[in-house]
């Protein structure tokens, strides 16, 4: 026999894990509403040249990790699966001509992103992101504003010591006299540089200062920083989101070689950390400006800043902390029957109670009331409906399991009864 498993760097959620991320989502969403961006969806695969224009081709999302999908034919475009969703977002503001709309336009997506990594803990092939972007506003407050929603929805999650590390990475006009730097000064170490980052200096200088190689960790500390390159217009912007973030209280750390892994970035780059845990695969999340994507994607030429946070890893935060997330609640009742035959009748009760909203299971196992009763209190249902002969008069008995009292109840009323008793008790 085959033994199927779930793929490698995807796992199943199972309830318990499902409704934790459900909690999340359900958080991801009513921030968003708090804060003015609306709800949509992209597709979970676009046009591979959507990623590799958007993103950047010398990116480890690109050039390593976008899932390829091979094409049936030979006409066939070139398909991925989307490794963020930036990038989808502004292809869809170009293509419904989003900046008709006032601006800045504000968006959110939350689902599952797609990276052929190699998997590890808090690394997946399949991982949830919560995104947001507001596109058309040049800032500096809307980055400030985007910042402080992030860090609202870690406190909010419960996440414990989030801190937000900032950094400005300049613009078309001061980024070129930094990258010769940058350049001049990797290159007098040539022979400590791993053959990729060789590579890339040629083609993308920026990429090394967050290389995954821990044989650069003490060259990039000592590279040039570009926070001392910023040309006035882009200074002055960084210190106006500095302020706005000061103004409004949300604590951050500038951290003068945070580059970010994509290539669209502009100005503001910031990541969220939890304190003491600042590895290169730890960020909870992170984002920036990118004020030249919508142009490069096709679009006029349109401001934008954005995060994207990852799920997955607060989810694993949540449990490393001891954080508890609440469970589903029980069932406020279940149904059981005297009569161990009689599925009908207890799945009609259990029917007629949900079309009235209420949360309740009915026993369908054929085995001895008794039994049933004993699967009603695993359960921690608060009540047992007891179905018996009774029920040709129209009455059922209601069992109130944690009060160890039984009354005898009209049919007609069990649903009020029930709703009546829900909301005294704070159930289902
Ligand atoms: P990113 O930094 O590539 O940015 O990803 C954001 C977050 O997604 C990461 O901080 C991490 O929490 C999570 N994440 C990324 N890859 C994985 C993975 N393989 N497994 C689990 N979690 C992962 C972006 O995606 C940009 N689109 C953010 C953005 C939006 N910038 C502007 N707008």
């Amino acid at each position: 026999m085959p033994s199927f498993r779930a793929p490698r760097g995807t796992r199943d959620l199972l309830p318990d894990a499902s409704s934790r991320l459900n909690r999340l989502e359900g958080l991801a969403r009513s921030l968003a509403g708090r804060y003015g961006y609306l709800e949509m969806e992209t597709p979970m695969f676009e046009q591979a040249s959507v990623f590799e224009r958007g993103i950047g081709e010398v990116t480890d999302v690109i050039e390593k990790e976008l899932f390829r999908l091979a094409p049936r034919t030979e006409e066939s475009e070139a398909w991925a699966l989307r490794p963020e969703a930036t990038a989808g977002i502004v292809r869809a503001f170009v293509q419904h001509g989003m900046h008709t709309w006032p601006q800045p336009v504000k968006l959110s997506v939350v689902g599952p992103m797609f990276r052929y990594d190699r998997p590890q803990a808090g690394r997946y092939r399949q991982f949830w992101q919560w995104d947001a972007e507001a596109i058309g506003d040049p800032g500096p407050a809307v980055d400030a504003e985007m910042i402080e929603m992030g860090y609202r929805f870690y406190v909010e999650a419960g996440v414990p010591e989030v801190q937000v590390l900032l950094n400005s990475i300049g613009d078309p006009a001061c980024r070129p006299d930094y990258l010769e730097r940058l350049t001049t000064y990797f290159r007098s170490h040539d022979a400590e540089l791993p053959e990729l980052e060789r590579r890339r200096l040629q083609t993308n200088p920026l990429r090394l200062l967050d290389s995954k190689d821990p044989a650069l960790t003490p060259l990039v500390a000592d590279a040039p920083k570009i926070g001392d390159c910023l040309c006035d217009a882009c200074a002055a912007h960084f210190a106006a989101v500095r302020a706005h973030l000061e103004a409004i209280g949300v604590p951050y750390r500038v951290e003068p070689t945070l580059v970010r892994g994509l290539d669209y970035y502009t100005r503001t780059a910031f990541e969220y950390y939890r304190r003491g845990a600042e590895g290169q695969q730890q960020a909870l999340g992170g984002g920036g400006r990118y004020d030249g994507l919508v142009e490069r994607l096709g679009g006029r030429t349109s401001p934008g800043i954005g995060f994207a946070l990852g799920l997955d890893r607060v989810l694993l935060a949540l449990d490393e902390t001891g954080a508890t997330a609440a469970a589903e609640p029980p069932p406020l009742a279940v149904i059981v029957g005297a009569d161990p035959a009689d599925t009908i009748a207890r799945l009609r009760v259990a029917s007629l109670l949900r079309a009235e909203g209420l949360r309740v299971r009915a026993e369908l196992a054929p085995r001895k009331l008794g039994r049933q009763l004993e699967t009603a209190s695993r359960d921690h249902a608060h009540f047992a409906v007891i179905i018996g002969d009774e029920l040709t008069e129209g009455h059922v008995q209601l069992k109130d399991l944690e009060a160890g009292t039984q009354r005898l109840v009209p049919l007609v009323e069990l649903a009020r009864e029930l709703a009546r008793a829900a909301k005294s008790h704070h159930h289902g």
